[in-house]
């Protein structure tokens, strides 16, 4: 599948699980999906909790369908954010999520932004990573 192709696909599926969030706080739906390196589309949203700190970002959720459905990696990432009532537009991870695609991007991970397509040493430079858990130099 081409680029033109799989981004609409990818939105999509973003789009129907931000239709599921649970968001009685914050009341911002996020819906993300990826296409893994063995061709898989997974997808998630976010989960709020009256312990506001254990929300699940909606990245979060879509990790969880990743390894519950085989694991793999991902090779193609899109986010949609809005506020309840208003039109979701395409929305860059947070921090802690940027940390997660790192642990869990393929080879050439493309991630779609509002400013274009970009790889995640764009997102998140000098990433901290399974590289410095090991004793090797
Ligand atoms: N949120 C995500 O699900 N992913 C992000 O990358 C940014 C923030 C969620 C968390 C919370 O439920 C709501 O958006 C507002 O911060």
């Amino acid at each position: 599948m081409d680029e033109s192709e799989l981004w609409p696909r990818l939105g999509a599926a973003a789009l129907a699980a931000l239709e599921n969030a649970y968001v009685p706080y914050s009341n911002f739906r996020v819906g993300a999906a990826a296409l893994t390196g063995e061709g898989r589309v997974v997808s998630g949203c976010n989960i709020e909790n009256a312990a506001y700190g254990v929300t699940l970002c909606a990245e979060c959720s879509m990790v969880g369908e990743l390894f519950a459905t085989g694991g793999g990696t991902l090779s193609h990432f899109v986010c949609y954010g809005g506020l309840q009532g208003e039109t979701a537009q395409l929305i860059t991870p947070c921090g802690r999520c940027r940390q997660l695609l790192y642990e869990h991007r393929g080879p050439d991970l493309r991630i779609k932004t509002a400013n274009g397509v970009v790889g995640i040493d764009q997102l998140l430079p000098d990433a901290f990573g399974p590289h410095n858990l090991s004793r090797q130099p």
